[in-house]
């Protein structure tokens, strides 16, 4: 059964608590409350406060109306039984067969900016659905891996495509989606002509297209559905005039979503005839044994975002279902700082408790969580501050967290002592008024100082109030607001924070941006609804003057809290930020680690940065390794250039920083900024570092290039073998006891089954030596006008040329002729600087050029094997970037020995 179901006025909320206090027409009742308002002054002046306060509502221009239809939860009595909060049982699509895919979806689309095709990536990126995209009609892309599917899903932005695909690749795509038990999504483009009754190429199924539907019905009996609820009905038109129906002719095929034609409406309709369309449709796979589901609309319509992710889910044997619990936490910023006149009064906070136990009973364990600042606390009308009293007499039944004492912005703080004392008196204050110090959360103003980290916040925020989580809107940034996520910094876990389209200056419905409909239409399928749709933990920031005026605040989450309710089976679920950020990062434990981005390239991000800090301290360019190939060397050269300024040393490592990889990551950004000076003028300077494990490794590429993406990368080859040697003779200059223990023969031919110190060892001996691949990951970050590299043996026998392609590579001023600064030493074999006051020559401490004895032929033989699929990468990539081809690369690819 459908009943309506109708949200009153925002302020009828309140009044229902007015007529009852004051006004009630029910004698009973009104007898009651006269006598106890009678009993006691504040209640007298409260009652007061509530007519007057009704009458000014009458002149306030109240919202429109927000109805829709719902099935009403008194339809879901077995519901009740069977999950305890009035949720619906659900198909599980997940699938107990051995299923050989990886939870990935594979999207044909048109082009690369073709609209549809960004909407289907806006979905699967705010979903966390992993996913590829591919043009449509150019070759297949591999669909397997070591007999694994690569896709569980396929999806074609325009169907036709799959429809009239060359015979070949079609055949391929659909052996694949049989052998593997893969789906296809597919949606009908607009079309400029019009079609009655033409039948899809190959198909028993027939559509109409160019229509324009109203009136949209899901099938309650589809296994399809598992987010959406189903039996639902979306009166009225549906937007656009382009919709594609189908009209099959086979069992296969069954209706998930079906509308009602806008032609028919008058004229045939009166005479009965007013069929459904079928609008979506569900090919059970029993005509060819390929399941699909087709849409006869792009998103215009907002269920087909639902629908869209249920046949994700569904087709996917359940590999890519999202969880059906959602996580909210509703935030009011700033509870006692509001300008005079727009903050809480006791109306408010009745109303807002009213709105805490209602929504509790379909969102379990639901509180509104409030923020304060106590230097505001009373600064408002004195009806206002009763109404901060009355918040502070219920405190017990909110959940509370700190913030600064008067609400200033971290990041302004220099010194960590005058931030502790701000956060101190907020503390004070906390106390004395009994609120509750315990919730391990804080938020700052304005995100200031979150992200880009300030690290005096988090260290005082641990010393004053233990924090343990906080929230933001700026990681990585604040739009696209899909990409938002979270991260790990000194154990302060920092969640996502939506907007729910209210802030501090959106008070009243009608002065609302973009009129109340805007509004309304977020929450009844748009942005706000797909936030609850989408992410399975959302972390709202509102501010006290949503409650207060026309209660925008609880209109639009009440109203969005049913909505939910009524089209989806999503479970609402309320935890303490300490237990949903627990959640958060059990769910996403690939977010731990924060990615540090330059604040100067996002201006948002540089406003709440530290005045005091700046992205010219940052390297121009890096010298990634590998490790024996030259870099001390070169490194040394750089150093001679008085336009070039290196980082100071590490404490730890006596030389290198090795911030990207490794552990010195998390030590965050000041950490890194802090091992090079703050230069006069950046622009004729040339900061740089050299790290040589950064070649390697797996992360390095993807983290250096979202804090330096304009650096230039600089790298240096010799034979890989020839490195491997060097590298081991290395290990046992510095009494490596796992290089001691072994000769060079044994660690490299090691194999699986071996020792695992020993295997561990020869993957550090012969990994770096792969250059194809680990140059591979370097080119998917930097361009290959980025990277420059340097033939190791030209270095050595020729630095004055070397040095000289450098310095155009780095387009760097004054230039240096470095004839006159590197002389060839004879007794120590290469190039040494030039002392300038004493005509002799300087060269590297004594473990560089060490000697030692030659490979065993042996063992060389076997490395060049080893290196041979390697080293034809390396020239195949060579000469697609247009680079000579060293001549050890032709040796070691040379036959024999
Ligand atoms: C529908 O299917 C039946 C049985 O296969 C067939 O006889 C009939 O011609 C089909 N109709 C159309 C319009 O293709
Ligand atoms: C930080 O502020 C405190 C208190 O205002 C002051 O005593 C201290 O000297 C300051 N420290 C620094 C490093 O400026
Ligand atoms: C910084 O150096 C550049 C290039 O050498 C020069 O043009 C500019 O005037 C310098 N700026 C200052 C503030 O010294
Ligand atoms: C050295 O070799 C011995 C014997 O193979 C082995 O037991 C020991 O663990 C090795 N030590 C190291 C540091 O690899
Ligand atoms: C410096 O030493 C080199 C080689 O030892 C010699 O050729 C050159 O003439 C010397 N230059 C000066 C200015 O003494």
């Amino acid at each position: 059964m459908v009943v309506e179901v109708i949200f009153r006025k925002v302020k009828r909320f309140g009044s229902s608590v007015v007529q009852k206090c004051c006004i009630s027409h029910r004698p009973a009742i009104r007898k009651l409350w006269y006598s106890a308002c009678a009993l006691s002054i504040l209640s007298l002046v409260i009652c007061a406060y509530y007519i007057t306060n009704v009458q000014l509502n009458s002149m306030i221009k109240v919202p429109k109306e927000l109805t829709f239809r719902c099935k009403s939860s008194a339809d879901r009595p077995f519901d009740n039984l069977r999950n305890g909060f009035g949720f619906p049982p659900t198909n599980v699509h997940a699938s107990n067969a051995r299923l050989r895919l990886d939870a990935k979806v594979l999207v044909f689309v048109e082009t690369q900016y073709s609209h549809l095709g960004r909407q289907i990536s806006e979905i699967l990126e705010a979903s966390r659905i992993k996913f590829k995209l591919e043009i449509a009609g150019k070759s297949l892309p591999l669909l397997t891996n070591l007999d694994k599917g690569k896709f569980a899903v396929l999806v074609f932005e325009n169907f036709e495509k799959y429809l009239h695909m060359n015979k070949w690749n079609r055949e391929l795509l659909d052996k694949y989606c049989r052998e593997y038990n893969v789906g296809i999504i597919g949606f009908m483009k607009a079309q400029e002509e019009t079609y009655v009754g033409a039948q899809l190429k190959g198909f028993p199924l027939y559509v109409h297209t160019n229509m324009a539907v109203r009136d949209y019905h899901l099938n309650g009996d589809s296994t399809v559905l598992r987010l959406t609820r189903a039996g639902e009905v979306f009166y009225g038109n549906i937007p656009g005039s382009d919709w594609t129906v189908f009209q099959p002719n086979h069992s296969t095929y069954e209706a998930l979503a079906s509308a009602r034609s806008q032609t028919y409406h008058s004229s045939l309709a009166n005479k009965g005839i007013d069929p459904l369309l079928t609008t979506v449709v569900h090919d059970h796979g029993n005509y060819d044994g390929i399941s699909r589901v087709l849409f006869g609309n792009g998103f215009q319509l907002w269920i087909h975002r639902l629908l869209f992710l249920d046949a994700i889910s569904f087709l996917s044997h359940g590999k890519l279902s999202l969880p059906l619990q959602r996580f909210i936490l509703i935030d009011i910023d700033d509870i006692f700082v509001g300008e005079k006149s727009t903050r809480m009064k006791p109306a408010d906070v009745m109303a807002l408790l009213n709105a805490q136990a209602r929504i509790k009973r379909t969102v379990p364990g639901f509180r509104f969580n409030l923020g304060f600042s106590g230097k505001f606390y009373h600064k408002g009308t004195s009806e206002e501050n009763t109404g901060d009293d009355m918040l502070i007499e219920h405190a017990d039944e909110f959940w509370w967290f700190c913030h600064m004492w008067s609400h200033s912005q971290p990041h302004l703080f220099e010194n960590i002592t005058a931030l502790e004392m701000e956060m101190k008196l907020n503390r004070e204050f906390a106390k004395k008024h009994g609120i509750p110090l315990d919730s391990g959360y804080s938020v700052a103003p304005h995100h200031s100082g979150v992200y880009p980290v300030h690290e005096p916040l988090y260290e005082a925020w641990k010393r004053v109030w233990n924090v343990r989580v906080t929230s933001t809107e700026e990681y990585p940034h604040l739009r696209p607001a899909r990409l938002r996520r979270g991260f790990i910094h000194r154990n302060i876990m920092v969640l996502p924070r939506q907007t729910c389209g209210l802030y501090t200056h959106t008070i009243f419905l009608d002065k609302y941006p973009g009129g109340p409909e805007k509004l309304e239409l977020s929450i009844k399928g748009g942005e706000l609804f797909h936030l609850f749709v989408y992410n399975p933990v959302n972390i709202f920031m509102t501010h006290l003057s949503n409650y207060g005026n026309d209660r925008l605040a609880l209109y639009t989450f009440e109203s969005v809290i049913k909505f939910v309710q009524c089209w989806t089976n999503l479970q609402l679920i309320t935890l303490p930020p300490l237990q949903l950020a627990d959640k958060y990062f059990q769910t996403y434990p690939e977010e731990s680690d924060p990615v540090w981005m330059n604040p100067c390239n996002d201006k948002r991000h540089r406003a709440i940065w530290s005045a005091a800090k700046s992205c010219e301290q940052l390297p121009k360019f890096l010298v990634i390794g590998p490790q024996k190939t030259g870099t001390t060397a070169l490194y040394t050269f750089l150093s001679m250039h008085p336009a070039i300024v290196s980082n100071y040393p590490s404490p730890e490592t006596f030389e290198e920083v090795q911030f990207f990889n490794g552990r010195n990551y998390y030590k965050g950004l000041d950490w890194y900024m802090n091992f090079f000076p703050v230069p006069k003028n950046s622009t004729d300077k040339y900061l740089f570092e050299k790290s040589a494990t950064y070649f390697d490794g797996d992360l390095v590429p993807m983290r250096a290039h979202a804090l330096l993406p304009a650096a230039k990368i600089i790298t240096i080859l010799i034979s890989p073998i020839k490195r491997a040697y060097s590298w081991y003779q290395h290990m046992r200059g510095h009494k490596d006891p796992a290089a001691l223990n072994y000769s060079f023969q044994e660690i490299v031919t090691t194999g699986d089954r071996g020792h695992k110190a020993l295997r561990e060892l020869r993957n550090r001996c012969l990994m770096p030596g792969m250059y194809a691949q680990h140059l591979d990951r370097w080119l998917s970050y930097y361009s290959p006008q980025q990277l420059l590299i340097i033939d190791g043996e030209e270095l050595k026998s020729d630095p004055v040329a070397v040095m000289s392609k450098v310095q155009q590579f780095l387009k760097i001023k004054p230039f240096l002729n470095y004839k006159d600064h590197l002389r060839y030493d004879p007794r120590k074999g290469f190039f040494c600087q030039v002392s300038q006051e004493r005509n002799n020559t300087k060269c590297l401490g004594r473990s560089k050029g060490r000697l030692y004895p030659p490979m065993d032929p042996q063992t060389e033989k076997f490395l060049k094997a080893f290196y041979l699929p390697h080293n034809i990468a390396l020239s195949k990539l060579l000469t697609k970037l247009r680079q000579p081809i060293p001549f050890w690369l032709e040796k070691d690819l040379s036959h024999g020995s």
